[in-house]
């Protein structure tokens, strides 16, 4: 049921979303754990602040919802997809691509919330758009490195040390 100020079909995209972002949350946990696994702890480390990452993303939203005076429905979470036989590039493949779909559904939820005439979602959903900017950017630049360096040998080790300086999340807001 709605309750005030949040309609019906925006509370359901948005506990939609939630889902999506802790989903998003519990893929780069596993593939943090895939990455230490290979004793490649520098992208385990970047995986794993993604991860804190997308746990914020999730609460936003849910805190959101409670301002709003609105519903919180947590879903059940899938679970991730790891292939242990992939590259770490085919990995960051995948990350990219996660984020590519995470992107057009923030873009549908922006959409929805145009046609709904709801400008404090318009608001906070103006935030993810710029979000998942960066976000695509910090994913396709560690694809591209991949690509460069081939995913082996000395050079994976170098760029596995260059992730694993990735501040604690917050740290490089300013
Ligand atoms: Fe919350 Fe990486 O999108």
């Amino acid at each position: 049921m709605t309750k005030r100020g949040l309609s019906e079909r925006m509370q359901l995209a948005l506990n939609a979303q939630i889902k999506a972002e802790f989903d998003s949350a519990y893929l780069y946990l596993a593939l943090a754990a895939e990455m230490e696994s290979r004793n490649l702890k520098g992208f385990a480390h970047w995986l794993r602040r993604q991860w804190e990452e997308e746990l914020i993303h999730g609460l936003k939203l849910y805190d959101f919802l409670l301002q709003r005076d609105a519903n919180v429905d947590l879903h059940a979470l899938d679970k991730p997809k790891v292939d242990s036989t992939q590259s770490a590039l085919e990995i960051f493949t995948q990350v990219l691509q996660h984020e590519q779909y995470i992107t057009a559904r923030i873009h549908e939820l922006y959409a929805l919330s145009q046609e709904e005439k709801d400008y404090a979602s318009q608001t906070l959903l103006q935030w993810f758009v710029d979000e998942q900017v960066e976000e695509e950017d910090s994913a396709r630049e560690i694809m591209e490195n991949l690509r460069l360096v081939g995913g082996e040998g000395a050079s994976l080790f170098l760029l596995d040390r260059e992730l694993s300086q990735r501040p604690a999340v917050g740290a490089d807001d300013e």
